[in-house]
């Protein structure tokens, strides 16, 4: 039987502060480093997510040493041409860039593997990095046209490619510089809009030599890595479900501590600054590698927008409380350029427009986004997570405008990227006091 959560507030306020948990792209690149680097890496603040844990289990099977406790990480590992050809299967479960990054990596690597997932991840598309990695020479096939898991990975040397990118994808880029850092000479790739650059910022961390101009990175093949330490700041992305509950609530203000602030990650912030929303960069830390700080939101009066273009790789997953928030704020919101939420965890865009319909809001799905009237009052009801932990906070960030309580379905994906979502929902959530 599926589970369901009801949640439920009378007119709360948000207030207080809160450290969300690391950053799930930071934390995934973290454990794929270290283990393809020779030595020891430490990593603190790690997110013990339901994705980052299976890119652990993987390297596990691959032969590195992985020893975890809470959210401190200590890898000790051979280095990528030492590891060990794994007897089962490697299990991706719900990880899109577990399974897209990894295909990368065991490209050019000298095991032969097979990757698997659960049932949303076996329906999302890998053509996007399985042709490029293969005219580097990789060897990946599967059933039918090979566009989807389980796929098979024969280690093969690579040779450098000069790619020009289709789609602004992080999972692409940083599968493609993966596969580059083990093939001979050069890889070039080439994006559309600028996408999250972890990858990027991390691989010098460890050692690698990048050149990165524009929208341009250029990698050398051959390059050895070596362990270190890492950091892990808190993640935008989580917080900002927090971020959009203290924009859209009167008299509301929340702190955010240790919050990841990668310029290609802030577009939440721009977002919520273009709507009105209060948002104070309280403190700004870190020369080299990830920017991290201490962020301010507090409540103003919200207007609609439009959001579009370069801007939506840097928020692309902050879409869905997006449209919550736009509910919420007074005018049309356009969300547009943004088709790659119909193939994330769920097609987002259907998601997000049937459940927020359902409770009485104006939303239109779009080919490439969403049309989103407000203000409207939010009736409570059921809202299905369809496994997909983003839907599953947004469905509970709801509950907090809605008049009744909300019924969220199958709430367990939300530990995938916010074990302790639910906790730091009633720290911050207060009475208000008579008026
Ligand atoms: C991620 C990149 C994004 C994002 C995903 C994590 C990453 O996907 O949606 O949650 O860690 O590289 P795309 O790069 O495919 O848009």
């Amino acid at each position: 039987m599926v589970e369901t959560k009801t949640v439920t507030f009378n007119k709360p306020i948000v207030k207080g502060s809160v450290k969300v948990p690391g950053d799930k792209s930071i934390s995934h690149r973290a454990i794929m480093l270290g283990s393809i680097a020779e030595g020891r890496t430490r990593i603190k603040g790690f997110l013990d997510g339901d994705d980052c844990l299976r890119t652990i289990e993987i390297f596990k099977r691959l032969g590195v040493s992985i020893e975890r406790s809470g959210t401190d990480v200590l890898i000790t590992s051979p280095g990528i041409k030492k590891w060990v050809t794994p007897t089962e299967e490697l299990y991706a479960g719900n990880s899109g860039t577990t399974a897209r990054l990894m295909l990368g990596i065991l490209s050019g690597s000298a095991v032969t593997s097979t990757l698997t997932g659960d049932a949303s991840l076996s329906k999302r598309p890998m053509k996007r990095v399985i042709t490029p990695l293969q005219s580097m020479g990789a060897s990946i096939s599967g059933d039918e046209e090979g566009d989807f898991l389980p796929l098979t990975i024969v280690g093969s040397m690579l040779e450098g490619i000069d790619y020009k990118m289709p789609v602004a994808s992080a999972q692409v880029k940083s599968a493609i510089l993966f596969a580059g850092l083990n093939a001979k000479g050069e890889t070039v790739v080439r994006e559309s809009a600028v996408s999250r650059d972890h990858t990027e910022r991390m691989l010098q961390q460890f050692g690698a030599e990048l050149l990165k101009d524009g929208n341009t990175v250029r990698i050398q093949g051959g390059q050895a890595l070596s362990g270190t330490d890492v950091i892990v700041p808190g993640d935008i992305s989580s917080a900002a479900f927090f971020m959009a509950a203290a924009a859209m609530i009167k008299d509301s203000e929340v702190i955010f501590r240790n919050v990841g602030l990668n310029p290609t990650r802030t577009g939440i912030i721009e977002v919520l600054r273009q709507m009105g929303a209060e948002v104070e960069i309280l403190e700004h830390n870190g020369e080299k590698g990830e920017y991290y700080g201490v962020v301010k939101v507090a409540h103003s009066r919200l207007e609609g927008i439009e959001i579009s273009g370069d801007i939506i790789p840097t928020l692309i997953d902050e879409l869905p409380i997006i449209a919550l928030l736009a509910t919420q704020a007074t005018g049309t919101t356009v969300i547009k350029d943004a088709a790659e939420l119909r193939v994330k965890e769920t097609d987002r865009i259907a998601a997000v427009t049937d459940e927020l319909t359902k409770l009485g809001a104006k939303v239109e799905a779009t080919e490439d986004g969403m049309i989103i009237e407000g203000p409207t009052p939010l009736l409570g009801g059921e809202m299905k997570s369809y496994g997909d932990h983003r839907i599953g906070m947004m469905a509970a960030i709801a509950a907090l405008v809605s008049v009744g309580p909300i019924h969220i379905e199958d709430p367990s994906c939300i530990a995938i990227s916010y074990p302790n979502f639910f906790d730091h929902l009633s720290q911050l959530v207060q009475a208000r006091s008579e008026e």
